[in-house]
């Protein structure tokens, strides 16, 4: 049998061949390209696909994908928001994930954004290198004590209320449309989200990007936040209203931002630029410049252990559908 793996990282390389060793009954072959149009051929003579990327998958991508016999798809990640199932099913694609690669990567990087933020860390960057080493007037704000709103308590939102719950001595509180019955016994959930906005001082969100939760925190989600409120976003960029978010910041609604996914990332993140100056795109110029913003280029997720259990998991349940055998995180694309 063989699997074509779309997208692969040098990063990637290493963990690939240590599965290829312990499955040598694979015959594996990868680009690093990114599955297109233009790349969808490369599959040719393969029998399952696996592939990361941040881009959408389109339809003519997974009709040329299906027209090689092709129709055993595994992606090496969690968010599914770059499918249209309906091409998946027109197509008949079975589809596996990794839902959980590492909670914990996600989780810890959402409450070094809180921590970062709080503590003023780029302001003191900045007088660092420019020499100056007082304190004043930099002055930061504690977690402990401060209410901290968690939205989506899955597998990631679930670590991050722990973290701050138990680590830092937040007072949590969370929503979920489908509450997590391992948090039940912490007595965290608000019924619901506007209770969540209205109470909270600091807000994270672990949910992912359905077509109706587009814009979930937009200017009206805003307008019903603390004064002074921090927003933290490790998730999916289309889940924040960019331009609500600017307003925010300019007015003083928002205090701060910690961004590890945007709307607009495509054609931003994973390429380098000369400067950060060089960036033609004028949501991120204006998010860039300020010193209560931190953007992180979708990095939350980017840990060794996170990166070995994409590989293994993902190629792992695209082996076990090409053999007729019944994958470990399959996904229901009829929902
Ligand atoms: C995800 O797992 O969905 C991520 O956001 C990580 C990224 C490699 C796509």
């Amino acid at each position: 049998m063989k699997i074509y793996v779309f997208g692969l990282r040098e990063d990637e390389i290493e963990p690939l061949n240590q599965w290829k060793a312990a499955n040598t009954d694979v015959d594996v072959d990868y680009t690093t390209e990114i599955l297109t149009e233009e790349t969808a051929n490369l599959a040719k003579g393969a029998d399952g696909v696996v592939a990361v990327q941040t881009q959408p998958y389109t339809r003519k991508a997974l009709e040329i994908i299906h027209d090689l016999g092709i129709s055993k798809f595994s992606v090496r990640n969690v968010g599914l928001d770059g499918f249209n199932f309906k091409d998946l099913n027109d197509f008949g694609f079975t589809l596996t994930y990794v839902p959980v690669y590492s909670p914990n990567a996600i989780a810890e990087h959402a409450s070094f954004l809180v921590g970062r933020l709080l503590r003023r860390v780029p302001e003191f960057d900045k007088k660092f290198q420019s020499g100056n080493f007082k304190w004043f007037p930099t002055i930061g704000t504690e977690i402990s004590g401060k209410t901290v709103g968690v939205i989506g308590t899955g597998h990631i939102g679930s670590v991050f209320a722990r973290i701050m719950q138990f680590g830092y001595g937040a007072n949590v509180i969370a929503y979920d449309i489908d509450p997590n019955p391992a948090l039940e016994n912490l007595g965290i959930y608000v019924d619901t989200l506007d209770e969540l906005l209205e109470k909270s001082d600091i807000i994270s969100i672990h949910t992912p990007l359905a077509p109706k939760d587009h814009h979930m925190l937009d200017a009206d989600a805003i307008n019903k936040m603390k004064n002074g409120v921090y927003l933290i976003n490790c998730a999916r960029g289309g889940l924040l209203d960019n331009q609500a978010l600017i307003d925010g910041l300019n007015s003083g609604k928002i205090a701060g931002a910690g961004l590890d996914v945007l709307e607009n990332e495509n054609g931003i993140f994973q390429n380098e630029f000369n400067s950060v100056e060089d960036v033609d795109d004028e949501v991120f110029q204006n998010l860039a410049h300020r010193d209560n913003v931190i953007i992180t280029p979708h990095t939350a997720f980017y840990t060794e252990r996170a990166v070995h259990n994409m590989i293994f998991d993902s190629m792992n349940d695209n082996k076990l559908m090409i053999s007729g055998k019944e994958p470990k995180n399959a996904v229901d694309t009829h929902k």
